[in-house]
């Protein structure tokens, strides 16, 4: 093998034809039961309101990740601010974000009148580090939003005893992670409140939508009430506290069925996913300057919402570079992507002015988005074992023409 057998270089490709992200189920995945579903809801007029579907997903959802309680909305935006008001925060108050996530996490505390303050990502995990937490600690911090981030779970053994010791409210982000789990217990069930994202390209969607889960009663029905303007599912008759400001941020039954129907198969995608995971680490194990996101712990488990790995730069040859090999891997039709390629500040749609945030220097954070991230969406993951098998090579080839 030599630079010239590399497909970018006319050299015959790994996949002739059709790519791997293209021999992978299209996402997201119709089940055909769901079609007689969004019938029946059709036909009953019960589009929304108290709906059946939705009452389901709040039984079934929340039990499934492993928690008491779960409020659905309209999405895994509105879900992260409200289970800040449920929380009590509010202007004046800081909350700790990392410094790579979507918008949304640092948008919420924006939202309701308090100041994110963004601190670094551990380099293997790409979520935030626990490390870093400790010094950004003032007497104004109220709460952290931990990512669970791609497909990592974040350190929460470290995270929970940080809070602990600071009398700090934990809400999981963990849009990316529907069935993700640490030590046996679901996440969004480890802190305080978690927030899940049904967004087109989740590993559950509606199209669009949300849920907070909590194992705490009160937490539960102040999110409930804050969502569904001021209504209650525990405590009917009962007003919400005075002074609560409430949001209707209810979803439909549609978009309930949809969910319901995918929280089915849901343990069977995940674990061809993962099981597509082991084997290209296992196969790429030797390959040269690249490795997997890893996770907080060896018995997470993890959803895949992205396969991800990393470039080990110093590694690289000289003039290689994330964008060569991007363009490298895709003509051997091994779509790696640079995920957002943007910390929450880069993003252009971020346009909040400086005095409204905080940010702590971010080194990790910059280099896993500008430099060393490659990512594929979890479909990849679901394609059979011989994509999968072709995906490693694929990787494989161009990494030892690429790497020392
Ligand atoms: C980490 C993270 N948090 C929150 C959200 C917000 O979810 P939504 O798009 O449903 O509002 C997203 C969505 O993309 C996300 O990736």
């Amino acid at each position: 093998m030599s630079m010239s057998d590399l497909a970018i270089n006319g050299g015959k490709p790994v996949f002739e034809g059709k790519g791997a992200i293209d021999l992978a189920p299209a996402w997201p995945i119709p089940f055909p039961e769901t079609e007689e579903k969004l019938i029946e809801i059709y036909r009953s007029g019960k589009w929304g309101g108290v709906k059946k579907y939705e009452q389901l997903l709040m039984d079934e959802f929340s039990a499934w990740q492993g928690a008491k309680y779960s409020a659905w909305m309209v999405n895994g935006t509105v879900t992260l601010e409200c289970a800040l008001i449920a929380l009590g925060i509010g202007p004046g108050d800081e909350v700790i974000v990392p410094g790579v996530s979507w918008i949304a996490t640092a948008e919420a505390p924006i939202y309701v009148g308090a100041t994110p303050i963004l601190v670094d990502i551990d380099k293997e995990t790409l979520c935030i580090d626990p490390a870093k937490i400790e010094e950004a600690i003032t007497p104004r911090t109220k709460a952290i939003i931990p990512v669970h981030l791609f497909s990592a779970v974040c350190d929460m053994d470290k995270i929970m005893a940080i809070a602990k010791k600071h009398n700090l409210y934990v809400i999981e982000d963990c849009a990316h992670a529907h069935g993700a789990k640490q030590h046996g217990k679901g996440v969004g069930a480890i802190g305080d409140i978690g927030s899940f994202s049904f967004q087109l390209s989740k590993l559950m969607t509606a199209g669009e939508g949300g849920c907070c889960t909590t194992d705490n009663e009160e937490y539960f029905d102040r999110v409930f009430r804050v969502s569904h303007i001021g209504n209650t599912r525990l405590h009917p008759g009962v007003n919400p506290a005075m002074g609560m400001i409430c949001h209707q941020y209810r979803f439909t039954d549609f978009q309930a069925a949809i969910i319901y129907d995918q929280l089915k198969h849901q343990d069977e995608l995940k674990a061809k996913r993962e099981k597509s995971a082991k084997r290209i680490k296992e196969l790429i194990k030797n390959t040269p300057g690249i490795v997997e996101q890893k996770s907080s712990y060896d018995d997470d488990e993890r959803a895949y919402y992205f396969y991800a790995l990393r470039l080990e730069l110093e590694r690289l040859k000289p003039g290689i570079d994330r964008k060569f090999l991007m363009k490298a891997f895709q003509a051997e039709g091994v779509l790696l992507h640079e995920g957002w390629g943007e910390t929450i500040i880069d993003m252009g749609c971020w346009n909040v002015p400086p005095e409204r945030y905080k940010q702590y220097p971010i080194p990790v954070s910059l280099e896993a988005m500008h430099e060393s991230g490659l990512y594929s969406m979890g479909n990849l993951l679901l394609a059979d074992d011989a994509v999968i098998d072709k995906v490693a090579e694929g990787i494989d080839k161009v990494m030892r023409e690429c790497a020392e």
